[in-house]
C-alpha cells in the first residue's frame, strides 16, 4: 500500500515540475543538443572539424569570429551567431547545414538555445566531474509518517504545490483527510 501511495505522489509530482518553467541547464538542456547535433563537425575531432569553433569546452564555443561577431554572446541571442545559425531558414546559414543533408534543429532545441543564451549561457561542467550535493533535508510537518528523509521532500514538494494549483480540481482519487500534510492522519499509511 505504502509502495502505491508513493507512486501516486511522484505521478502528481511530475507535470508540476514540467508545468512551471525552470531555468535552462547546460547539462541537462544545452550538452545534449551540441553533442548530439553539432560535434561531429564542431567536437572533439580535430580531423573532422569544420572552423575553430568547437562545443565540447567552453572556451572553444565561446570564440570571436571572423568579422568580429561572438559565436555567444551571454545575454543576447540575436547577437550569437550560434542562435543566428540554428533558427535560420535560409539553408545557406542555417545550422546544422543543409547543405550537407542536416535537419534543422526541433523547435524545442532551438527555443532551449535561445533560453539558455538569453539567461546568461552558463557552462557547465561535464555531470560526472561535478561532485554530488546533498540538499538539506525539509522538515516534515507530520513527522510520524516520515520513515526517511526521501519521505520529507515528498511531502515539503506535495505540501506546497497541491495538485489543484495546476488543474483547478483534484484527482479523484485525492482524498484530504487521508493526505499526511493537508490534515490527515499517518494512521492510514502502510
Ligand atoms: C555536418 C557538419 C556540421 C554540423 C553537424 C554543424 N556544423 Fe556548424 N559549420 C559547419 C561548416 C562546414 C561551417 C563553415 C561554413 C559555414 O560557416 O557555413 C560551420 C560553421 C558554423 C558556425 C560559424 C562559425 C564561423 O567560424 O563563422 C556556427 C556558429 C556553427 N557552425 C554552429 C553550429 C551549431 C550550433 C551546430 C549544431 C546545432 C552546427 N554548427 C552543426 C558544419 C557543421
Amino acid at each position: 500500500m505504502m509502495h502505491f501511495r508513493i507512486a501516486a505522489l511522484f505521478a502528481l509530482l511530475l507535470p508540476m515540475a514540467q508545468g512551471s518553467d525552470p531555468a535552462v541547464t547546460f547539462n541537462r538542456d544545452i550538452r545534449p543538443i551540441f553533442s548530439d547535433k553539432c560535434y561531429t563537425c564542431h567536437g572533439p575531432d580535430t580531423a573532422n572539424r569544420k572552423t575553430k569553433l568547437r562545443f565540447e569546452i567552453e572556451s572553444g564555443a565561446k570564440i570571436q569570429l571572423a568579422g568580429k561577431r561572438m559565436a555567444i554572446v551571454p545575454g543576447d541571442p540575436s547577437n550569437s551567431e550560434v542562435y543566428r545559425r540554428v533558427v535560420s531558414d535560409d539553408p545557406v546559414v542555417r545550422m546544422p547545414p543543409d547543405y550537407m543533408g542536416r535537419e534543422k534543429l526541433t523547435d524545442r532545441e532551438i527555443k532551449l538555445i535561445g533560453r539558455w543564451i538569453e539567461q546568461g549561457a552558463q557552462w557547465e561542467r561535464h555531470w560526472s566531474l561535478i561532485p554530488p550535493l546533498k540538499p538539506a533535508t525539509p522538515t516534515a510537518h507530520e513527522t510520524g509518517w516520515a520513515r526517511n528523509p526521501m519521505y520529507n521532500f515528498v511531502l515539503e514538494t506535495f505540501g506546497v504545490r497541491r495538485s489543484e494549483a495546476l488543474s483547478g480540481s483534484q484527482p479523484p482519487y485525492f482524498d484530504p483527510a487521508r493526505q499526511p500534510g493537508f490534515g490527515g492522519s499517518a494512521a492510514h499509511a502502510g
